[in-house]
């Protein structure tokens, strides 16, 4: 099944970091893209770069998917520009690393909105078209935080928890009706998102936005339910296994709190 050569592939968080390298690795293997995010300059920007480097199409839809119902109005937009998805990448994502309390409770609203809801209405949208089409492909960007419960982190993880699961199950569901779906675990990986959510990933490896989108491609196209990246961090994610779930916890609580006291007492 050619998943990407001449097929059009709708990426979430194209504006960035592994959003950004999913669109440039895509259209390097002749697919054409529809790029969603908040930051339209940056969009257009990278729409005209990929249209100078590659021949493919490229369409720009900006929108802001932590709101209610905006994942409706976007694919109202892709299908009012007579366009279908063969491939899904809900990658857009953001994390917070604080104590709980910390953030106010909206900005964990507009988290689940964006991690989960906006990903879920996203899949339930382009499903049907992919299904009478006999075909598709949906990669769900998680973490290796979806893994195990995650103290100072909760929120995010357990957003990133319910985004493997939901792949992993649907995965099940459709992998015999000629739809792909995989979750994608990066661990650390070198993009804007640790400015955003205050991590203190000092003495962390990260990998590159690259080497996750071309791995995510990769474990699509072997029609895997997930995949980690990174043997270090795939080695990681087995611990939970392993473990009491209650020394699991433990352990990341006493790793995170010093990452966060020390977070918090480095200048602004
Ligand atoms: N970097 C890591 O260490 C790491 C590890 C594991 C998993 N992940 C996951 O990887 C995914 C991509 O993150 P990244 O590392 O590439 O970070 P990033 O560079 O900060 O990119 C995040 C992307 O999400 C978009 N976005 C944020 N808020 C949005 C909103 N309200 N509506 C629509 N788009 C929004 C951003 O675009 P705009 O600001 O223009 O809207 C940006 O394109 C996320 O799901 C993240 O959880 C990252």
């Amino acid at each position: 099944m050619e998943l990407i050569h001449g097929k059009t592939a709708l990426i979430t968080g194209a504006s960035s970091g592994i959003g950004r390298a999913f669109a440039l690795e895509i259209a390097s293997q002749g697919g054409s893209l529809i790029l969603t995010a908040r930051s339209e300059d940056k969009l257009q920007e990278l729409a005209r770069q990929i249209r100078r480097q590659y021949n493919v199409s490229v369409t720009v839809i900006p929108a802001d998917l932590a709101k209610p119902g905006a994942a409706n109005e976007l694919m109202d937009a892709v299908y009012a520009a007579k366009l279908q998805v063969d491939l899904l990448v809900n990658n857009a994502g953001v994390g917070k690393w604080t104590d709980f309390l910390d953030e106010p409770l909206g900005s964990y609203e507009a988290m689940i909105t964006l991690n989960i809801t906006s990903l879920m209405a996203l899949t339930y949208l382009v499903l049907p078209q992919m299904l009478a089409s006999g075909q598709g492909g949906i990669i769900n960007v998680a973490s290796t935080g979806a893994f195990q419960p995650c103290p100072y982190i909760a929120t995010y993880c357990a957003t990133k928890a319910f985004v493997l699961s939901f792949s992993e199950a649907l995965h099940g569901e459709y992998q015999h009706r000629g739809i792909r779906i995989t979750a994608l675990c990066p661990g650390n990986t070198d993009t804007g998102f640790q400015a955003e959510a205050q991590a203190n990933t000092d003495g962390m490896r990260a990998d590159s936005p690259e080497t996750v989108a071309r791995q995510g491609l990769k474990a699509l196209t072997q029609n895997r339910s997930y995949t980690i990246v990174g043997t270090d961090n795939y080695a990681q994610a087995l611990l939970p296994r392993l473990l009491p779930r209650k020394t699991v916890i433990n352990i990341v609580a006493s790793m995170m709190s010093r990452k966060i006291k020390k977070a918090t007492l480095q200048p602004a």
